[in-house]
């Protein structure tokens, strides 16, 4: 069995007489360690999967499961577990709490986890060893990201999910945020999976996993990835 295996999952949301199939049959895999790029065109699902993967949302079918054990089953109990100890999330807009500092930030992720990492040693591994007092306010939006990064990855989580993670930022900052991500799966050993509409960034992933309306549409696998810093787009 692999790490995660979506198993022709289904999810239609009803609004009113309408039905909007946004996952309409998927099934695909993710190896432990590996860095997945989901891809595919504005409203194919994909944050839609990344959610019902992360347990914030629910399947209407199929199965969902993670490192063995089947999310798609689980009680509300269960699910608030689960996004607790074993997803982390990197959202576009960051999400921090701005009256806090940047280790603050991280420590209130960290203090929820079950076996943490240091709070100030995973800011060092992100680049902001040297921030930790600052406010979201006193930091650029590559920083902010990064700081949403360490709070993600305080957790110690099993997988780390980023809906579009360089989205708010511009093409040198989106880049090292990139990076970042790729050595917290190549050095860190975390099983990392980013959802973009940008093409570009299949070059990085072990595994790029294509969407089209609702589908898996293909899946490919690269075992000699590029180096986010040489990526163009
Ligand atoms: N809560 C909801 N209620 C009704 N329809 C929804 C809901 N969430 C998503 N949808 C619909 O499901 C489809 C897939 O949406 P989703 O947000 O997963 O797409 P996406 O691939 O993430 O798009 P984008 O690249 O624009 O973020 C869309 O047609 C969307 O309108
Ligand atoms: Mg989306």
């Amino acid at each position: 069995m692999a790490f995660v295996e979506f198993s022709d999952v289904r999810k239609t949301y009803r609004m009113g007489e309408v039905e909007v199939h946004a996952v309409d049959g998927m099934s695909f895999s993710i190896e432990e360690g590996e860095l997945c790029v989901i891809v595919g065109p504005s409203g194919a699902g994909k944050t839609t999967v990344l959610n019902m993967l992360g347990g914030m949302d629910s399947c209407t079918s199929g199965t969902i499961s993670l490192d063995g054990r089947e999310v798609s089953s689980f009680s509300p109990r269960e699910l608030t577990l689960y996004r607790r100890y074993d997803v982390g999330f990197v959202f576009q807009f960051y999400n921090l709490v701005q009256n806090l500092t940047a280790l603050e930030n991280v420590e209130l992720a960290s203090q929820i986890g079950r076996d943490p990492l240091d709070p100030a040693g995973v800011l060092a591994e992100v680049g902001l060893g040297n921030r930790l007092d600052n406010f979201p306010a006193q930091l650029s939006g590559g920083e902010q990201q990064r700081v949403a990064i360490a709070r993600a990855i305080a957790k110690n989580p099993k997988l780390l999910l980023c809906d579009e993670p360089t989205g708010a930022l511009d093409y040198t900052t989106g880049k090292q945020v990139l990076s970042i991500l790729q050595r917290t799966c190549v050095e860190g050993g975390r099983t990392v999976a980013i959802v973009t509409h940008n093409q570009a960034f299949e070059a990085i992933a072990n595994r790029v996993i294509h969407i089209r309306e609702g589908r898996a549409a293909a899946v490919e696998t690269n075992s000699r990835p590029a180096g986010a810093d040489t990526l163009e787009w």
